[in-house]
C-alpha cells in the first residue's frame, strides 16, 4: 500500500511544529509527505479552534475533502481523513457526530498514538477518537530529529496554560500547563543544529512560564534555559514565544541585556490597554505594569522592538476603555502586531458576559487600531533605511536569483543572492522598504559569524 501524508496547518506555530512532529512519527511506519490531497492516502487537518473563523473553516474544508474523497474511492483509491489539533480536542466527540465520515480525530497530546491509531483503524478495531490528555508525555514517544532542519527550526519547551483568560479556549484544548526537562531541549536543539538550523524559537503557549527540570535536579527558568542554549555550538539566533507579560521575570529581562544571541525582538501581547478590560480578561496585570515592563526591556536592551496582540470588542468594552488601547499603542509603539475582534467561544466566562458588544462596533474599533499598528509598522520599517544590519538568509526570495532573510528585528528582507545560501549571516545595508518588507543590498565583503 502506498502511504503518502498530506497535513493541513492552521493556527499558531506550535501547531506548525506539531505537524512537523506528526509526520516525523509516521516517518518510520514508511509515510512521506506530498504537496496536495489529491495524491495523499491520508489526509490531516491540523486545526485551530482560537476563534470562530479559525474553527468554522476545518468544517468548510472537510465538506471539500470528502467530496475528494468519494471522488477518488469511484476510481477505486482510498484516502483516509483525520482531524488533529485544537478543534479536535475542543471538540471530541461531537465532531465525529458532526462529520461522522472521519477516520480519526485525535487531540494535540495523543498525537504520538497516529502510527499505532492507524494501524487498528486498518484492522476496523477501536475507536475513531484520540482526545484524552494521556499520563505519558508525547514527547517521551516521538522519535529523535533527524534529516535537514529549516535555517529558523521551531522547538516547542512548554506547553499547554494554567492562566485562564476569560476569552481563551487554549487551557482547554491544551491542557495543563507542562514544561519539558531542560536535558530533553538540549539534545533536541543539539538535533535541530546538527539538520542546519542556525536559529531556535523556543515556543510555548506561555513560554516565559517555563520552570523545567534542570539535569541538576533544580527547577531551571527561561533564561536559565536560553543560557544553556547559547552556548551550543553554532547557535546564531534564538528567540521565544509566546510571552506572558505576568511571567515577563526579572531575570529573564536581563537576560535580554547579557545573552548576545537572544534576538532584540519580543512578542508579548498586551490584548487591551484598559484595566477594567484587562481585569476582566483576568490577565492578573494593569496597562501600567506592562508599560513599566517595555521600560525595563528598553533599559537593558534599547533596540528591542515589541510586537502583540490585542483583542477589541471584549465585553463591557466602552469607547473609553478602546481609547485607553489606542492610547498604549500610541505610549509605547509597536513594530508588528496582530488583532482581532472579541469571538466568544463556547464553554469561556467571556462569551457569556453581559455587554457583548455589536459587530458593527467591534469593526469599527479594529479598523482604527490596525490603522495606527500598520501606520506605526511602516514607520518601522521605514527607520531601518539606511542601516547596514546582520541578515541571516532563510531561503528564496521574490524573484529568481534573490534571497530573503531577516533583520534581528524579524524584518524580510530581499536580495541578490549570488555567493550566498540559506544558514548565511550576512551584513547587509538596508536599501528600501515596503508595508511588509525590506530590500537590501550586501555590505561589501563582510561576513559575521555567531552574532544575533
Ligand atoms: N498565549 C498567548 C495567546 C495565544 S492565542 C497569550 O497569552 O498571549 C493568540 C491570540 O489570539 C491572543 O493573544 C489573543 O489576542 C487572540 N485570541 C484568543 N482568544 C480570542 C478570542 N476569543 N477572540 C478574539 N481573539 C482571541
Ligand atoms: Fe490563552 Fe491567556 Fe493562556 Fe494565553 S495566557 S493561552 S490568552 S489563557
Ligand atoms: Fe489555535 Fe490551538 Fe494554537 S487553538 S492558536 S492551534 S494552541
Amino acid at each position: 500500500m502506498s502511504k503518502r501524508l498530506f497535513i493541513r496547518t492552521y493556527g499558531c506555530q506550535m501547531n506548525v511544529y506539531d505537524s512537523d512532529r506528526m509526520a516525523e512519527s509516521l516517518a518510520p511506519h514508511g509515510w512521506t509527505r506530498v504537496e496536495s490531497p489529491e495524491e495523499a492516502d491520508l489526509v490531516v487537518l491540523n486545526t485551530c479552534h482560537i476563534r470562530e473563523k479559525a474553527a468554522e473553516k476545518v468544517y468548510s474544508e472537510l465538506g471539500r475533502l470528502r467530496r475528494l474523497r468519494e471522488e477518488r474511492t469511484a476510481r477505486g483509491e482510498t484516502m483516509l481523513l483525520a482531524v488533529a489539533g485544537c478543534v479536535a480536542q475542543a471538540e471530541g466527540e461531537a465532531m465525529l457526530e458532526r462529520a461522522p465520515f472521519l477516520d480519526l480525530v485525535v487531540g494535540p497530546q495523543a498525537y504520538h498514538r497516529l502510527p499505532e491509531l492507524l494501524a487498528r483503524r486498518a484492522r476496523a478495531e477501536g475507536t475513531a477518537l484520540a482526545t484524552d490528555f494521556p499520563v505519558e508525555s508525547k514527547f517521551d514517544h516521538l522519535p529523535e530529529r533527524s534529516g535537514p532542519s529549516p535555517v529558523s527550526a521551531y522547538l516547542t519547551v512548554q506547553e499547554g496554560c494554567d492562566k485562564f483568560c476569560t476569552f481563551c479556549v487554549v487551557p482547554y484544548t491544551r491542557g495543563a500547563e507542562v514544561s519539558r526537562p531542560v536535558a530533553a531541549i538540549l539534545a533536541e536543539a543539539r538535533q535541530l543544529l546538527a539538520g542546519g538550523a542556525k536559529e531556535l524559537v523556543l515556543l510555548g503557549q506561555n513560554v516565559n512560564a517555563y520552570h523545567g527540570e534542570g539535569p541538576d535536579g533544580r527547577i531551571w527558568s527561561l533564561a536559565r534555559l536560553l543560557e544553556a542554549l547559547a552556548e551550543l555550538d553554532g547557535v546564531v539566533r534564538l528567540r521565544y514565544t509566546t510571552s506572558h507579560p505576568r511571567d515577563m521575570s526579572e531575570d529573564l529581562i536581563e537576560a535580554h541585556g547579557r545573552i548576545p544571541q537572544l534576538a532584540p525582538y519580543l512578542h508579548l501581547p498586551v490584548q487591551s490597554g484598559s484595566d477594567a478590560v484587562l481585569e476582566a480578561m483576568n490577565r492578573g496585570y494593569t496597562a501600567a505594569d506592562y508599560r513599566r515592563i517595555v521600560d525595563r526591556l528598553r533599559a537593558v536592551r534599547p533596540d528591542i522592538a515589541l510586537s502583540s496582540d490585542f483583542i477589541v470588542g471584549f465585553p463591557g468594552e466602552r469607547e473609553a476603555d478602546f481609547e485607553a488601547t489606542m492610547e498604549l499603542v500610541r505610549a509605547v509603539g509597536f513594530a508588528q502586531a496582530y488583532s482581532f475582534k472579541f469571538s466568544a467561544r463556547p464553554g469561556t466566562p467571556a462569551a457569556s458576559m453581559r455587554g457583548q458588544v455589536k459587530e458593527a462596533v467591534k469593526a469599527e474599533r479594529l479598523q482604527r487600531l490596525q490603522a495606527l499598528l500598520v501606520e506605526q509598522a511602516r514607520a518601522f520599517n521605514e527607520a531601518t533605511v539606511g542601516r547596514t544590519v546582520p541578515v541571516l538568509i532563510d531561503g528564496p526570495g521574490r524573484h529568481p536569483g534573490q534571497l530573503v532573510g531577516r533583520t534581528p528585528w524579524q524584518q524580510p528582507v530581499h536580495l541578490d543572492g549570488t555567493g550566498l545560501q540559506p544558514g548565511d549571516l550576512v551584513i547587509v545595508t538596508i536599501t528600501g522598504s515596503h508595508p511588509h518588507s525590506l530590500a537590501g543590498r550586501r555590505a561589501a565583503g563582510a561576513t559575521v559569524e555567531g552574532r544575533a
